[in-house]
């Protein structure tokens, strides 16, 4: 910790002198501001080029197709029901993507995770919900066994070659994780009389961890198994789910809603129970000098919290404490069974605790917030910023980017500033935001989410920001802080998961739930990816090209000195 805060400190002491800092594993790993060895002081030519780099801002667009500014490309790499190898296939809805290189000094040859969020039945089961009054009465198991093997994540190799990426099918690392994969968990109390969890589903965002495994995070659990709720007397009862998995198997709603982690290299996965049970859109970690790790995650649900766990022993997701986060006093409140008398008058134990978090969250006083999606940290001021989509119950239909600024620049700090950097809204250029990712020279880069219940709809206060769309804002030159639309979705999709290649020059992106509002499989509302089946279908893409290379160059970077 005092390396860092001493290398953050230093950084603004020289700011002019163009020093960057940025977290080693960070830069090792590939998350989202990557990758190979370190950064220099950027040159004067590369600081001019990117202070005169002029970006062209997309109109906003209603068109079934991915388009793209001018020095973008984008070609596909995988979509749902590909083969991955001779008995798997790519799963459905692709969230969160991660690409781990084999090698460092490989940046083009590696293992790409791929979420897959949930399902649309009418494509995946051939189950049509608009045919029933009460849908979830209906589906057969044949149906339900499908849609579980359609969800979870994927592994698979990916190559660049001649400025492609492709899957290298039949690869020995590639593998499903479905509803149905045996998981265990990391906590020393079974949960629900249960050590190993049947299966993961509800997979949004992720993160990565220092030593180089995938995080994938369980977002809306209780889609599938429903949930346990719990009266004044503290009285459960079991709320059920939208899709109905539970009339077939019988699997407590209290196995799901976790962040999990997965080794690249084989597969295995466990549940982090010390990170707690909500619905975890992402988890980001930062590793501290002394190797314990800090994870932010939030619980994307109107009115639900920030939350960030602090091992207190190295490399360990399973010691440690789970805070949760009063923006309001810029605290971090402790959700600690032994310590907090509140915690236990009302939970029997910290395992109950954990799974109960949201509850007990409120009762120490967390700050409610508008859905808070997913959490980047600045690589050059090491601000954690967190989208909050939007909480229409609240009036809030745009949503926001929180500022989290620890105190002394301690990323284990228990006391921090909140503030909004960026509201959305017309006068921002953007709605409802979700992802985020930082590039090698401190862009930020971002994806929107309104729903497509809601898109291009007069009546909705969406109309004139049309299709969702990926938008940059970059750090230098006259658009600095501007927000800048450089992708437009194909029609009802989402883009999701956005990574940076290891050496910066690609953007993997999810395009996500094309053709969502499709009634009728011979007329769907999209048909993007265009390919033979004339049906939408989520896919993972690459985007490249000239604007990114001038964008986001490796040892060439410089803080905004503004
Ligand atoms: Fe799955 Fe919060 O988006
Ligand atoms: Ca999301
Ligand atoms: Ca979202």
């Amino acid at each position: 910790m005092e390396y860092n805060r001493r290398k953050f400190i230093s950084f603004i002491g020289k700011a002019g002198l163009g020093g960057v800092i940025m977290p080693q594993f960070l830069i090792n790993c590939g998350n989202t501001t990557t990758p190979t060895s370190g950064f220099s002081t950027i040159s004067k030519e590369r600081l001019h080029e990117l202070k005169k780099l002029v970006l062209e801002d997309l109109v906003p667009s209603d068109e079934d197709d991915l388009l793209l500014v001018n020095g973008l490309d984008y070609h596909t790499i995988i979509k749902w029901g590909d083969e991955i190898s001779d008995t798997d296939t790519f799963g459905f809805n692709n969230d969160f993507t991660c690409f781990i290189p084999f090698d460092d000094n490989n940046p083009k040859d590696g293992l790409l995770w791929v979420n897959h969020e949930y399902v649309n039945p009418l494509f995946v089961s051939d189950f049509n919900r608009g045919d029933y009054d009460n849908p979830s009465e209906h589906r057969t198991i044949a149906q339900v066994d499908k849609e579980m093997y359609n969800v979870g994540g994927s592994i698979v190799r990916i190559k660049e070659e001649n400025g492609r990426w492709k899957m290298v099918k039949n690869d020995s690392h590639n593998r499903r994780i479905t509803a149905k994969t045996p998981i265990q968990i990391n906590w020393d109390t079974p949960i629900k009389g249960k050590t190993t969890l049947i299966g993961t589903h509800s997979n949004c965002s992720g993160g990565i961890t220092p030593w180089k495994t995938f995080l994938t995070c369980e977002e809306n659990y209780d889609s599938f198994y429903g949930e346990t709720e719990y009266d004044e007397a503290n009285v459960p009862s079991h709320r059920p789910s939208s899709e109905g998995w539970e009339k077939f198997y019988n699997y407590p709603p209290e196995h799901y809603g976790w962040v999990i982690e997965v080794n690249p290299k084989d597969g295995t996965a466990q549940k982090h129970i010390a990170l707690g049970r909500f619905a975890h859109e992402c988890c980001t970690l930062y590793e501290l000098e002394d190797k314990r790790v800090v994870a932010y995650t939030g619980d994307d649900k109107n009115n639900e919290h920030l939350y960030k766990f602090i091992s207190s022993k190295p490399s360990s997701l399973k010691e440690g404490t789970l805070y949760v986060a009063d923006t309001i006093n810029g605290k971090w409140l402790a959700l600690d069974w032994e310590n907090q008398p509140i915690l236990k008058n009302r939970f029997k134990d910290q395992t109950e605790v954990l799974i109960r978090a949201r509850e007990a969250a409120k009762l120490l006083g967390a700050t409610e917030l508008n859905r808070p999606e997913d959490i980047e940290i600045d690589p050059i001021t090491g601000n954690i910023f967190v989208t909050l989509t939007n909480n229409i119950s609240k009036d809030d239909f745009h949503g926001s980017i929180l500022k989290i600024e620890e105190d002394n620049l301690a990323f284990d700090a228990l006391t921090f500033k909140a503030s909004t950097y960026k509201a959305g809204g017309e006068a921002n250029g953007f709605s409802c935001p979700d992802n985020l990712a930082f590039d090698l020279s401190g862009n930020l880069w971002m994806t929107s989410d309104i729903s497509g219940s809601s898109m291009n709809r007069e009546d909705k206060p969406y109309m004139p920001f049309k299709n969702n769309s990926l938008f940059v804002i970059p750090r230098y030159g006259k658009d600095s802080g501007k927000v800048i639309r450089v992708a437009s979705a194909p029609k009802d999709a989402e883009f999701t998961g956005p990574w940076f290649s290891p050496d910066g020059k690609t953007l993997f992106l999810s395009v996500q739930h094309p053709g969502e509002q499709t009634k009728d499989l011979n007329n769907p509302t999209s048909k993007w990816p265009f390919d033979e089946d004339n049906i939408p279908k989520p896919a993972v893409v690459a985007i490249t090209g000239d604007l990114i290379e001038k964008m986001n160059t490796l040892n060439q970077i410089e803080p905004n000195i503004n």
